[in-house]
């Protein structure tokens, strides 16, 4: 599985031919500014929550690409309303089966009001299951025990976590968070976008490699093989 990353919490995973984008915020993130977000392929587009820096980019992509959103049924149908042209609702415990796997909508403890505050039911994370193998994207969230579910459940191949803190989980958090879905292949997402978030890079690594996990902090624009 190829990894690439654009920038805040959105990031592209490649699984054979097929292109999965997570919370598209591209447009509105300056530190993205050489991404062109009418560049980017996507065959499915996952939405974690109904904040504006999880999907300003949504509706357009999917208009563009015609990808398939998977999302809560309410952000969904709300995407649906934007004129995103195939969509997937799911809920929490539940998912869907897709041409390129599974996906399981998880817990997450945050919030998930839409742009024009709209309800957007509740927030949450992915775990995908494919024959290439297996992530978890934990949306933003604080650190849960609900988490040691998905290590239970399934063998990780990667896990992307939020790790800026004030909104969501830190990097103590995060390293939790790595412990309890069992994988030592992070890639951190959710830090530097606006000054509440601002992270020290050294000692986030540092954190990580004491823990005994691999924290990947990608360039943006840049990619990782798994
Ligand atoms: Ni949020
Ligand atoms: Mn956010």
């Amino acid at each position: 599985m190829n990894i690439t990353y654009y920038g805040h919490s959105c990031f592209a995973v490649e699984i054979g031919n097929k292109t999965l984008l997570f919370d598209p915020f591209i447009s509105g993130n300056p530190l993205a500014a050489a991404i062109d977000p009418q560049s980017l392929k996507a065959d499915y587009i996952l939405v974690s929550h109904g904040h504006g820096d999880h999907l300003a980019d949504a509706a357009a992509i999917a208009k563009r690409t015609g990808a398939t959103i998977i999302a809560s049924y309410e952000i969904a149908q709300w995407l649906g309303r934007q004129g995103a042209p195939k969509n997937h609702g799911i809920n929490h415990g539940g998912g869907g089966q897709f041409d390129f796997g599974r996906v399981k909508f998880v817990n997450a403890i945050h919030s998930s009001s839409l742009p024009d505050g709209s309800y957007g039911g509740n927030p949450g994370g992915f775990v995908v299951e494919s024959g290439a193998g297996n992530f978890y994207y934990s949306g933003d969230t604080a650190l849960t025990y609900d988490m040691k579910l998905v290590g239970e459940s399934v063998r990780l191949t990667f896990a992307v976590l939020c790790i800026g803190g004030n909104y969501t989980m830190d990097v103590d958090d995060a390293i939790r968070a790595a412990k309890f879905v069992a994988c030592n292949d992070i890639v951190g997402v959710h830090y530097d976008s606006f000054p509440p978030i601002v992270i020290d890079h050294g000692k986030a690594m540092e954190k990580f490699r004491a823990a005994g996990l691999r924290l990947h902090l990608l360039k943006i624009g840049a990619s990782h093989k798994f």
